[in-house]
């Protein structure tokens, strides 16, 4: 064994058995949780809530509107875990780091993951407040959390095909026209941040194939697919990107938009959970 894999096991070890000191939940089903869509986690029945602060190994969250924080606990007595305040590469991390709670959640039984973010809309026809089913993603971070010596079980090269499960994608289409919530469609364009693009880089983004774009979620997506995780990505459209928009950009912004959608988000998600658990 390599000194790089033992420490790695040596530390998800650490985590983990910090962990199972506070909650006897073994989720099945992982949901990260993006920029201001944290709440849904406080909607968790029979909930233990860990700041990731305390846990061994787990990157320090630093950003507003990011509490850090592992959420296990029920949907309809199925259970799950929530990350409330993920990490993001720009906050300073190392881009395996930012992935990190993929390996734990993988350790723990967690073969079904839903990633969400905040996202810029790129494509014309994306308003603020859209909710868009992510079906594929380009990662413009240039960053790779696979690098370096392989962590068993991801293979060395890993498939990136459907990334995004199909069957996943199909649900969500589902449940978006039984319950009356409009759903976009669209591939997610990440790059680091913290900086928002320029209006260049919007016009870059759209040649490229990209309908909106984030800082965030592909880390978490390449670890989960390489260990044979099945991932679901809903993006909510918090603003025009720029360019897009006439006026300028910020974090509130982002954030009051994620607000006003959340009561929506969460239906999305609740339901998404309740279908997801039935299928394989
Ligand atoms: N660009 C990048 N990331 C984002 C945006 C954006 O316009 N909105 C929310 N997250």
């Amino acid at each position: 064994m390599t000194a790089h894999k033992m420490r790695i096991d040596q530390q998800l070890q650490d985590s983990l058995a910090y962990i199972r000191r506070f909650t006897q939940i073994q989720p099945r089903i992982g949901l990260i949780l993006g920029s201001g869509l944290g709440d849904f986690a406080d909607t968790l029945e029979n909930a233990d809530k860990i700041a990731t602060s305390e846990i061994p190994h787990y990157p320090p969250s630093t950003v507003e509107g990011h509490k850090g924080y592992l959420v296990f606990g029920t949907v309809r007595g199925i259970p799950v875990v929530a990350v409330q305040g993920r990490t993001h590469f720009y906050e300073g991390h190392r881009i395996d780091q930012v992935a990190y709670v993929v390996r734990i959640m993988d350790l723990m039984g967690v073969k079904k993951l839903i990633v969400t973010n905040a996202a810029g809309g790129v494509n014309p026809y994306f308003q603020p407040g859209d909710l868009m089913i992510i079906v594929d993603h380009i990662n413009f971070l240039f960053r790779n959390p696979l690098r370096g010596p392989v962590v068993p079980p991801e293979p060395r090269f890993p498939d990136m095909y459907a990334n995004y499960h199909p069957p996943y994608i199909e649900l969500l289409e589902s449940i978006g026209l039984e319950l009356g919530i409009p759903l976009k469609k669209g591939v997610l364009f990440v790059s680091t941040g913290p900086s928002y693009e320029t209006a260049a880089e919007v016009r870059m983004v759209r040649r490229l194939g990209g309908d909106a774009v984030s800082m965030s979620t592909v880390p978490e997506v390449l670890v989960a697919r390489a260990r044979g995780m099945k991932v679901a990505g809903i993006s909510c459209i918090t603003n025009l990107a720029t360019g897009i928009s006439a006026t300028p950009l910020s974090h509130d912004e982002v954030t009051q938009i994620a607000n006003r959608v959340k009561n929506t988000f969460q239906k999305l998600v609740r339901e998404l959970i309740l279908r997801m658990d039935k299928t394989d």
